[in-house]
């Protein structure tokens, strides 16, 4: 019997912040000008105390043979393993490629809490790093209790905007920071952040990282933009 067990690219350190950037189904970082978009941004363990991962669409994931010191995540994974399933992505078929983790129910990508359970489940099996998106304080519980290791906090309506999630909503931050502390999981924020200031605000609010995608893929030069969200100095 095969056993898959995920390997990771990046710093096992568990103490290390965390930044996911999320490229989405952006034109500038997908299909045909993915390999450009990635080959310019920073190695996952370019910055020490940190850990950066790269969440790219299921067609771009092959790039993780071509890119191995970078970090790549799927954007969603579903909890069949291999078989009859259309259109599904398995654990066992991204720990393969060489995909060190995926996030999952995304408020743009919404999934069961049924599938959500299996994830979280099997991922802790397969030693496979799983992101847990929730969209309000009750779901950061709800997956916390589950026993997500890594929960995602991100208003819906504050993606892709101006106003960080560290500016609009501190006081949940730093309530969902403990709910997760308390059930032995991260937490890391996202939603509007753009700069230095949301990324270190959301730290002292008890977080460990950030989930960017607008202010990195849209920004005039992406790796900058990674460059600043975390040292201080270049923004
Ligand atoms: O997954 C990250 C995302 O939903 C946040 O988007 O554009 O506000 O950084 P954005």
């Amino acid at each position: 019997m095969i056993r898959y067990t995920c390997v990771n690219v990046a710093s096992n350190n568990t103490n290390d912040n965390i930044l996911i950037i999320n490229t989405k189904h952006y034109e500038r970082s997908t299909g045909v000008r993915a390999v450009s978009f990635f080959a310019d941004l920073p190695d996952s363990n370019a910055f020490k105390g940190w850990q950066i991962h790269y969440a790219a669409g299921p067609y771009d994931l092959h790039l993780a043979k071509q890119f191995p010191e970078k970090s790549f995540y799927a954007q969603h994974v579903d909890p069949n393993g291999y078989g009859a399933y259309t259109g599904k992505i398995s654990m066992e078929m991204l720990i393969e490629t060489g995909i060190q983790g995926s996030l999952i129910n995304h408020s743009e990508f919404r999934v069961s809490s049924e599938s959500i359970e299996m994830a979280i489940s099997k991922a802790r099996d397969l030693n496979f790093n799983i992101v847990v998106c929730a969209e309000n304080l009750e779901e950061v519980a709800k997956f916390a209790e589950t026993g997500a290791k890594l929960v995602a906090y991100e208003p819906p309506e504050l993606i892709g905007g101006n106003i960080s999630v560290s500016t609009a909503k501190p006081g949940i931050i730093e309530k969902a920071a403990a709910i997760c502390r308390k059930n032995g999981s991260r937490l890391i924020v996202g939603a509007g952040i753009k700069t230095h200031i949301d990324i270190s605000t959301s730290l002292n609010l008890g977080a460990s990282g950030g989930l960017v995608a607008s202010g990195v893929v849209l920004a005039s030069n992406p790796s900058i933009a990674i460059t600043s969200l975390i040292n201080k100095e270049l923004t």
